[in-house]
């Protein structure tokens, strides 16, 4: 490839990858979301909210409610953490809900 061509192939690599990741809120881009899917399951998040909430209490997550921004939803998921003393570390909260905001909410900011 000529030189030229391979600059401006990587800079469009790059213009493309920072459109993705401007899709995740800040928040959230050092997180890692597969981690938080499975504290989830192992904490079992879902099958309280079951007890209330339709569509094995995945209903729940709803955005646009109360939750519109990635801060919002780290604080609900830091609420649960506490009232329900699942002694969560701060990076797994953030892992949670960047987690659920992948599946779920899909708040860019
Ligand atoms: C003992 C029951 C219980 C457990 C366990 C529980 N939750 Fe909750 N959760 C609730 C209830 C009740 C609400 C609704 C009250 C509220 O929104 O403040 C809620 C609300 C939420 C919401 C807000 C949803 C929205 O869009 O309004 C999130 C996010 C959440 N929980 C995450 C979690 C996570 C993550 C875990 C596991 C670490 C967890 N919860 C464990 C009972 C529970």
């Amino acid at each position: 490839m000529q030189p030229l061509l391979r600059t401006a192939a990587l800079a469009w690599a790059l213009a493309l990858s920072a459109a993705a990741s401007a899709q995740v809120p800040q928040l959230f881009q050092g997180a890692n979301p597969a981690e938080g899917h499975k504290l989830m399951a192992d904490r079992q998040c879902d099958a309280c909210h079951a007890k209330k909430w339709a569509n094995d209490g995945k209903d729940i997550y709803r955005a646009g409610k109360s939750i519109t921004t990635a801060s919002q939803l780290r604080a609900k998921v830091e609420q649960c953490n506490t009232g329900t003393n699942a002694n969560l570390f701060p990076e797994e909260v953030l892992d949670i809900a960047a987690a659920l905001n992948q599946s779920y909410y899909h708040l860019t900011q």
